[in-house]
């Protein structure tokens, strides 16, 4: 007797030991890669000078590869062809099999690679962005290595929890039923990126795509082709560390006249474009053929309502970032600060001062990452990627001020006594700008504080909202119900309340806007089921002991059609209607089965 008892205990423990020895639920081990390290991007590294006037960036077939704050030439990288295009989508399709199977454990196994490389090699990675953007290093951690982390961290907690099968409950009539959706991969999909991000535009959809199962190609800016290059490296380095193929991730660099070699195969399931909206009309028109599911995330002209009675000189800080962050080289930068007009010159006494003592150079040169080079000034804003955009921003802030603005700092580009061939453009601030003005209404994407004044509450929502765009923006005011009422008043996908671009490293929030701005999110559960195809699943509860048959009364031939509709009348009664219409229901079905 206590034999058998013994045994059947010693027979559970074991089996609960072997279970949890194989347990399919427990996590891999993290595997270390080579730390991708190029010489470019060291403290102390100088290039050749460039050609003055610059050359193409993208010609014969070649990248020139430039650091825009110092001019050094950085790489010369061969871009991709039709050819070379259609040869890296086939080899992703292939790969994607071996990740439609993978488990959820393999899928985060790669995402917690990914995050060990970015933790270990974070200063790295932002003097690669640096080097290829011309940005600071205080630019890069906030907007390639929060941002990243913050995306991984989300995605390791939620993502199995959004992608995995769910069932969901029916009525009455399908009570013998399990109901489930199934979130299949979509195969292979791609990412047109904007060059203002290079590390976290790239990382982003390769986290979200291969945690949903897919094969992604990432089309990169031309601009940055050389820190694109970088990071596939390592990707390929991460992916292969967990035996994963490699050609699961492609990185796509080539002129632009090539890029609907990519853009028009029909082999792609989604396109993700991150640009301009002039762009992005022609990604969705170039996929539209084909039925290419587009998420469009295009420009802004974010605007932060500043309400009565708002502590300026608190938020002086908040506005400061949420300008000059990148050098206005961001998404979601504030463009428009909406003011009272009786705060108007508070606001400009809060921030001329410091906008004047922002200091313009290399963060590479002038200083190491945190120990200064010895006699140099500190940086507190990096050049811009390029000069190609520099006479029109001249000529609109020329523009305003002829309608009226007044030009209170900066509002032209400017020469770098140490790095003449750095494309810097001089901090900005512009005030008394109206809604009518050609500045007031385009995406300048540039280091440009522009001050706009009203009168009433209701002006200033409609100043917020009188532009073509709707991407995020942000609410200033003591008042939390006033702050709601605007924010609920404001066309836009994003609000921030008394914050800037804060809802970003809230990677479970879904990014992306309206209007102009485009349409589908990216991030947050929206954006990761949108790598997804929903398949809906019916099957019986008690599978293969419970089955559905069709009722006598109703089964073809018919025998009496008045019994049969009695019979469907009823049911639907049943089903469907109110308490007392349901007995009637269940009255009329009973009768017409009898
Ligand atoms: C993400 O961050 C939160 C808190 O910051 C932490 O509790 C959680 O464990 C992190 N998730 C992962 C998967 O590391
Ligand atoms: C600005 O004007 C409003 C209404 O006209 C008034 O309530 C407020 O006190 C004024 N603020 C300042 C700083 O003068």
């Amino acid at each position: 007797m206590s034999y058998a008892v013994e045994g059947c205990v010693a027979t559970v423990l074991a089996v609960l030991a072997a279970a949890w020895l194989f347990r399919p639920w427990r996590e891999l081990a993290v595997p270390t890669i080579e730390r991708v390290d190029p010489e470019q991007a060291r403290p102390g590294w100088q290039g050749k000078l460039r050609p003055d006037p610059a050359p193409p960036v993208v010609a014969e077939g070649r990248i020139f590869c430039m650091d825009p704050a110092t001019g050094f030439v950085i790489d010369t990288l061969e871009a991709d062809t039709p050819l070379t295009i259609h040869a890296k989508i086939t080899a992703a399709a292939e790969a994607q099999s071996a990740l439609r199977t993978a488990s959820w454990p393999k899928r985060r196994q790669f995402l917690r690679t990914l995050r060990a490389w970015v933790m270990r090699d974070m200063e790295t990675l932002a003097r690669i962005a640096c080097r290829d953007t011309g940005k600071t290093a205080i630019d890069a951690a906030f907007g390639e290595l929060l941002t990243t982390c913050a995306k991984l961290n989300w995605t390791l907690s939620n993502g199995e929890k959004v992608l995995r099968s769910e069932t969901r409950s029916g009525n009455l009539l399908l009570a013998h039923k399990r109901c489930t959706v199934v979130h299949e991969p979509l195969g292979v999909v791609a990412a047109c990126v904007s060059w203002n991000y290079p590390v976290h535009n790239m990382l982003g959809p390769i986290i979200s795509a291969v945690f949903a199962g897919n094969a992604i190609l990432v089309k990169c800016s031309e601009h940055v082709a050389w820190t694109s290059q970088q990071i596939i490296l390592g990707v390929h380095r991460c992916l292969a560390a967990c035996g994963l193929p490699t050609e699961l991730v492609q990185l796509v660099v080539c002129a632009p006249e090539h890029a609907e070699s990519l853009t028009r195969d029909p082999r792609l399931a989604h396109i993700t474009f991150i640009g301009s909206d002039r762009v992005g009309r022609a990604v969705a028109l170039a996929a539209a053929p084909q039925l290419t599911a587009t998420t469009l995330e295009l420009g802004g002209k974010d605007p932060a309502v500043i309400l009565p009675g708002t502590d300026l000189a608190f938020f002086g800080s908040m506005f400061m970032r949420a300008c000059f962050q990148a050098m206005g080289q961001n998404c979601i930068g504030i463009e428009r600060f909406i003011v009272p007009r009786n705060q108007t010159d508070a606001l400009v006494n809060v921030v001329r001062d410091r906008i004047a003592a922002l200091r313009c150079g290399s963060t590479l040169d002038e200083t190491r990452f945190g120990t200064h080079r010895p006699g140099a000034d500190a940086v507190d804003c990096g050049a811009m990627i390029s000069d190609a955009r520099f006479a029109e921003l001249e000529a609109l802030i020329d523009d305003a001020v002829q309608h009226g603005a007044r030009l209170v700092l900066g509002g032209h580009r400017m020469r770098h006594g140490r790095w003449p061939l750095g494309y810097y453009f001089a901090p900005t601030l512009l005030t008394h700008v109206t809604p009518a003005m050609k500045i007031a209404q385009e995406e300048l994407f540039a280091p440009v504080f522009l001050v706009m004044s009203y009168d009433t509450v209701d002006e200033a929502v409609g100043i917020a909202n009188s532009t073509p765009y709707g991407l995020g923006s942000s609410v200033f005011g003591p008042s939390r119900t006033t702050c709601h009422e605007v924010a609920a008043r404001l066309e836009c996908g994003m609000v921030n309340i008394n914050d800037f671009g804060i809802s970003y490293l809230n990677q479970g929030l879904p990014f992306g806007g309206c209007k102009d701005s485009g349409y589908g999110r990216f991030a947050g559960p929206e954006g990761l089921l949108g790598l997804t195809r929903p398949k809906a699943m019916t099957e019986d509860w008690a599978f293969g002991i419970v089955q559905t048959s069709i009722p006598p009364v109703v089964d073809y031939p018919v025998r009496d059609t008045a019994k049969s509709w009695t019979f469907l009348h009823g049911l639907v009664r049943l089903a469907f209607g109110t308490p007392i219409e349901r007995v009637r229901g269940m009255l009329g079905v009973l009768r017409a089965s009898m």
